[in-house]
């Protein structure tokens, strides 16, 4: 019998410590003293390495078997627990992929994480720009052939890292971008962290793990019953050295990774491992009927459900139809009031609102009722819009954008010296700050970029439809942060 089946839920391993006579004189300083603390938080199993457990960096005992378990069923070469969420091991997989100031090729609508590791290794940013879906106004897939000019004209590319799927469920080709980046040795990071369901289920998109790529990132929290700041990380291929995946993770992670995150990591596998099939079965069941109600809608449209298809977008490779956005376009509604409406008469709270959509993210643990409502809401929504009173305005509020002209990189834009600019004086100055908005943490400007008036006029629009859209130096609307040229950081 494969040894891995017969191993205890670390929970059970944490509750049978709980239980014991073991008197705790080392850290937390709660000391699980849940006759002062009560039971509400879940001291009771909140531990540190102690014997009979593991440390997680350099892991050789009980945390090492876990891992080793989740490596063998998604098939992977090594596979990693993460208690500081997909952050840390996005910032971990770049920095174990590339050298101080090297090359990366990175698709602009990645997570600022992403961001946040070239600026702190000093790399230098090629971006490769997503597809425009035209019908919803969204980022599309990467197309393979934007990959294989990129890396023709940068064979000096040290890592290619890209999102997929997004936020908004889009999936790229990810076994055809791998043997692009291979044919030339050049590793590829997948940040699966909207697709940790995808290893469970044929019903969803296959996931990277299984298609080639080298470093994959997945959030647990975010798609799968666990608790938040859960993650993996999996690695495969020789292009990416695990020890130095794991040196960087015990850099970028806490040197105290949480018990209770832990257990939430192993209990979600095991739920998914022994009763996937019929979860994921009446999930897929769910969402194929809420599919079937939206073809009622007459105003509102649903990505890839009731009425539109996956053969309308020929951007997308696939799609993750557990991701339902909305598109007001059209209607007269932003997708914030729509956001607010749903809040406010029917309870729903949704995950995201920007320019015109307002993004419901779904999960095996929903209940056939708060489909039905969900589902109830939006056709009660979309009678009351018996007239298309809104101009139709293609693109509009969205958070596409043309790539503006890098000036030089975000690390010496953010070291150089720093001026605040009004907005309306702004254009054909280089930014020295961040502009998001915020979800999905998309950087629509990045330091070192020159600020044009597309720029401009993206973030009125941006804020006309209440979409929420943040500077570092939290000057917007009125003013912007950019570099005193002179001065340039070297
Ligand atoms: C595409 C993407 N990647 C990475 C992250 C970071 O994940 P985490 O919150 O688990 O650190 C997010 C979070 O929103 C995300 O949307």
């Amino acid at each position: 019998m494969d040894k891995h089946t017969t191993q205890p839920y670390l929970l059970d391993r944490l509750k049978a410590h709980a239980a014991s006579d073991s008197i705790p004189m080392h850290m937390p300083g709660h000391k699980r003293n849940i006759a002062l603390l009560g039971t509400d938080l879940p001291y009771n199993i909140d531990i540190t390495e102690i014997e009979g457990f593991d440390n997680l960096h350099g892991a050789s005992g009980i945390l090492n078997e876990y891992m080793e378990e989740i490596a063998v069923f998604y098939g992977t070469k090594r596979s990693y627990y993460l208690v500081n969420g997909s952050t840390c091991g996005i910032l971990a997989g770049i920095r174990a992929a590339t050298r101080r100031g090297g090359k990366i090729a990175v698709a602009r609508n990645c997570h600022k994480s992403v961001y946040h590791a070239i600026e702190l290794f000093g790399l230098e940013a090629v971006y490769l720009m997503p597809e425009l879906d035209e019908t919803f106004g969204i980022h599309g897939g990467i197309s393979t052939a934007n990959i294989a000019d990129t890396l023709t004209k940068h064979p000096d590319t040290q890592l290619v890292v890209l999102t997929s799927p997004t936020y908004e469920g889009v999936v790229s080709d990810i076994s055809a971008i791998a043997d692009i980046c291979h044919a030339q040795g050049i590793p590829l990071m997948v940040d699966e962290a909207h697709g940790s369901h995808f290893n469970y289920s044929e019903h969803f998109p296959t996931s990277a793990t299984a298609l080639g790529a080298d470093i994959v990132i997945q959030s647990l929290h975010k798609t799968l019953p666990s608790l938040t700041m859960t993650s993996l990380a999996h690695l495969n291929g020789s292009l990416v050295r695990p020890e130095e995946m794991s040196r960087q993770l015990a850099i970028f992670e806490s040197s105290s990774p949480s018990y209770v995150l832990m257990a939430s990591i192993d209990r979600c596998f095991r739920l998914l491992k022994d009763e996937g099939e019929h979860l994921f079965e009446s999930y897929n069941q769910r969402l194929t009927d809420f599919s079937k109600k939206m073809e009622q809608l007459k105003h509102l449209m649903v990505l890839c459900h009731g009425n539109d298809n996956p053969s309308t977008h020929p951007t997308f490779f696939a799609f993750d139809q557990g991701k339902i956005l909305i598109s007001a376009q059209g209607t007269g509604l932003t997708g914030q009031e729509l956001s607010e409406t749903l809040r406010s008469y029917h309870h729903i709270e949704m995950e995201m609102a920007y320019g015109d959509h307002a993004l419901a993210m779904t999960s095996v643990c929903d209940t056939d009722a708060a489909m039905d409502a969900l589902a109830d809401a939006l056709l009660a929504i979309d009678r009351t819009l018996d007239s298309l009173n809104g101009e139709h305005s293609q693109n509009d509020g969205i958070l596409f954008f043309a790539l503006p002209e890098k000036q030089c990189e975000i690390w010496q834009a953010l070291e150089s010296e720093k001026i605040d600019c009004p907005i309306e004086n702004a254009i054909g100055q280089t930014a020295a700050e961040y502009v998001w908005a915020y979800p999905p943490g998309i950087p629509l400007l990045v330091p070192g970029e020159r600020i044009n008036d597309g720029f401009i006029r993206q973030i009125h629009t941006l804020l006309e439809k209440g979409t929420k859209v943040y500077s570092d130096a939290d000057g917007l609307p009125k003013n912007i942060r950019i570099m005193h040229h002179e001065r340039l950081a070297h």
